[in-house]
């Protein structure tokens, strides 16, 4: 099992030439080269599957080149090239995946002394809020490097996988691999699948992986001295279970050298409370005469299954219904001829795996989403904005408030402070999608526009903070009824006016206004010919029914002042 590692990387790694071909079928995989120019792409000669740059997943980070020397000569030369992260405590990839699809997801971690420090990298491994393991590039102690497997369902359409700085060296990455698989398989009661091993049991040195497994498993030889390998040459059928063991996988197997003893595989656990699946790949590769029997008992860690006969050229894969606990962390599986079989048992090939939870729900979707798109609106480039904006809580973004409940309900953005970071442009609509922000501060910015009104429509929002900015235009009705039914509060520049509130009112002001001044030029007008009549009656002397008169002029007077 120690050689897994090496072998693993080897496969991912060896190559000496690089043809260009068109790349095969690779429906829904994605094959990520950390660190590779952003124009560049290979196709990978030994798969003919297509690598691309990672630089459209991931926002941080340098390329790092691996140091000539000679283990790392024969490497292809794409795969001398890593992505390292000398900044910020999280970096993160961000995937587009299908939610609800099992994806088998790879990383590979190829260290070459990039660094000339020849001092193993040791960073952990997040896979959205959670943990996926602690790397030790160096820990195996057998090669340059170190290769990570699950096998998970996307709980959205975004995987995120994060580097997470944990003392003072510095993470680095070599290759992102997702493949998806059938839903039906690899299914554990509860959580996802962390890879140990998959193994074929041959004389071979040659591992197996796409095109031959369609699902890109890479499938390292395996043999044991007490075991003796046979192999056919006709082709073994029955894939319809959906595991679709390659035919160079499935067509070789191993048998105890000594037909009376049984055939036994272990493998160690990293913890002994881990738990563990087994997936065991059995077909019939021998001709068998009429007086021959092949049956025998399947024990794995003192659980005793129905005994099996395995399929003539039929490929069939077997494993365990409830998860393996294993005393002290050390599983095993044995394969027992019953009395009635006259042949050793006999097994292909092999897949092992622990059970991994990850517990923590990822942030509401809508949530992400939107905040994901004033991101990408403002540009924004804060290194923490990476991964999930709220969880885990020592890692949330900076500027983001959340309401994290429990693990396992979904957290929510409840306040989003932007202030003084630079913002130019309009107020983007997907803070609308922010459905549970109460706080919004946007204040000391260079935003231009109109205060939107779909602001108001955000129930839940009491705080806006927009000043400092370059506004116009003037405050909605729909501010003025949330101000007063709701106690929003509503921070604008004095430049704003309240629309809600003042054109109407200014608008009787006018009118008022207008009353006033054609009043007071009539009252004007009328004590001035009052005055004048008085002088003139003083005069003339008294003449009545004038007055009578003028009230009508100053009737008409007014009713065309006001446009009557
Ligand atoms: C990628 O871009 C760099 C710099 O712009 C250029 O030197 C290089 O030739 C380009 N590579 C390819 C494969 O286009
Ligand atoms: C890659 O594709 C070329 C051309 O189609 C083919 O000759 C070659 O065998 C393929 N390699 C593998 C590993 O499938
Ligand atoms: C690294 O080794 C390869 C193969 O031996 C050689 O072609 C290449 O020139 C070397 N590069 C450096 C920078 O030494
Ligand atoms: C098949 O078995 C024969 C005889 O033991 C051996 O020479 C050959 O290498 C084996 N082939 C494979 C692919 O394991
Ligand atoms: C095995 O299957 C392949 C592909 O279907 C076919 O080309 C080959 O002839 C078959 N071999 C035998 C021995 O039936
Ligand atoms: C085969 O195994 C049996 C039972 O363990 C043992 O008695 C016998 O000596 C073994 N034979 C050889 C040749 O090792
Ligand atoms: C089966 O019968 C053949 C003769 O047809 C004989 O050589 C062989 O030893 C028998 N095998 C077993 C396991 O009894
Ligand atoms: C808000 O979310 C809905 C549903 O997810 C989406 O259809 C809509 O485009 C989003 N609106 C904005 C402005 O982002
Ligand atoms: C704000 O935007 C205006 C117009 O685009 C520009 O003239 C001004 O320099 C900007 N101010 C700041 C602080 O960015």
């Amino acid at each position: 099992m120690k050689t897994r590692n090496k072998l693993l990387l080897l496969a991912c790694a060896t190559f000496s030439i690089m043809s260009l071909v068109k790349s095969q079928n690779q429906q829904g995989f994605i094959s990520l080269h950390c660190g590779l120019p952003s124009n560049e792409s290979y196709i990978e000669p030994s798969t003919n599957l297509t690598y691309i740059s990672d630089v459209n997943f991931i926002r941080g980070g340098k390329t790092g080149n691996i140091q000539n020397n000679s283990r790392t000569n024969f490497i292809f030369k794409p795969l001398k090239i890593l992505r390292y992260f000398p900044d910020g405590i999280r970096n993160c990839y961000s995937l587009s995946v299908k939610q609800g699809t099992k994806y088998l997801i790879r990383t590979v971690f190829s260290y070459g002394n990039y660094d000339g420090l020849n001092i193993s990298p040791r960073f952990d491994l997040f896979l959205g809020p959670n943990i996926w393991t602690s790397v030790d590039v160096l820990k195996a102690g057998v090669g340059d490097g170190v290769v990570e497997e699950i096998i998970h369902v996307a709980m959205s359409n975004i995987l995120d996988i994060c580097l997470v700085k944990t003392g003072t060296s510095t993470p680095m990455i070599s290759a992102i691999e997702l493949r998806p698989l059938r839903y039906d398989t690899y299914t554990a009661r509860t959580g996802s699948l962390k890879l140990i091993a998959h193994l074929y049991f041959t004389n071979s040195d040659e591992a197996i992986r796409y095109p031959e497994d369609v699902y890109d498993r890479v499938w390292i030889p395996y043999s044991q001295p007490e075991w003796t390998q046979i192999n056919t040459t006709r082709n073994v059928s029955g894939f319809s279970d959906g595991y679709n063991p390659p035919q160079g996988v499935i067509k070789t197997a191993s048998i105890p050298t000594n037909v009376s003893e049984p055939l036994t595989f272990t493998w160690n656990l990293e913890s002994s409370d881990d738990e563990s699946y087994a997936y065991l790949y059995f077909a019939e590769i021998q001709q068998l005469k009429v007086n021959e029997t092949r049956e025998f008992k399947i024990l794995a860690n003192g659980v005793d299954y129905i005994p099996y006969i395995p399929l003539k050229f039929e490929a069939k894969t077997l494993s365990n219904p409830a998860p393996l606990k294993c005393e002290g962390g050390v599983c095993r599986v044995q394969l027992l001829k019953t009395p009635k079989s006259n042949l050793p048992p006999l097994m292909n090939a092999i897949e092992i795996f622990s059970v991994i939870q990850f517990p923590q729900s990822e942030t509401n979707t809508d949530d992400v989403i939107a905040i994901k798109n004033i991101q990408s609106t403002y540009q924004l480039s804060r290194i923490s904005w990476q991964g999930d904006p709220c969880v885990p809580k020592q890692f949330s973004w900076i500027g983001v408030s959340c309401n994290v409940i429990d693990i396992s309900t979904p957290s929510r953005i409840i306040a989003l402070d932007l202030s003084s970071s630079g913002l130019t442009g309009v107020i983007p609509p997907s803070l609308q999608n922010l459905t549970l922000l109460r706080e919004l501060d946007l204040s000391n910015n260079n935003l231009t526009g109109e205060v939107p009104e779909f602001l108001a429509n955000i129930k839940s929002l009491l705080v806006i903070h927009l000043r400092g900015n370059n506004l116009r235009g003037s405050v909605p009705q729909a501010f003025q009824d949330r101000e007063r039914n709701d106690g929003l509060k509503l921070f604008v520049d004095p430049n704003i006016k309240r629309h809600g509130q003042h054109q109407p009112k200014s608008r009787l002001v006018a009118i008022v206004a207008s009353i006033s001044c054609v009043t007071v030029t009539i009252i004007v007008l009328v004590l001035v010919f009052i005055f004048r009549r008085r002088k003139s009656s003083t005069r003339k002397g008294k003449r009545g029914g004038s007055v009578l008169n003028w009230s009508t002029r100053l009737k008409i007077a007014i009713e065309s002042t006001l446009g009557l």
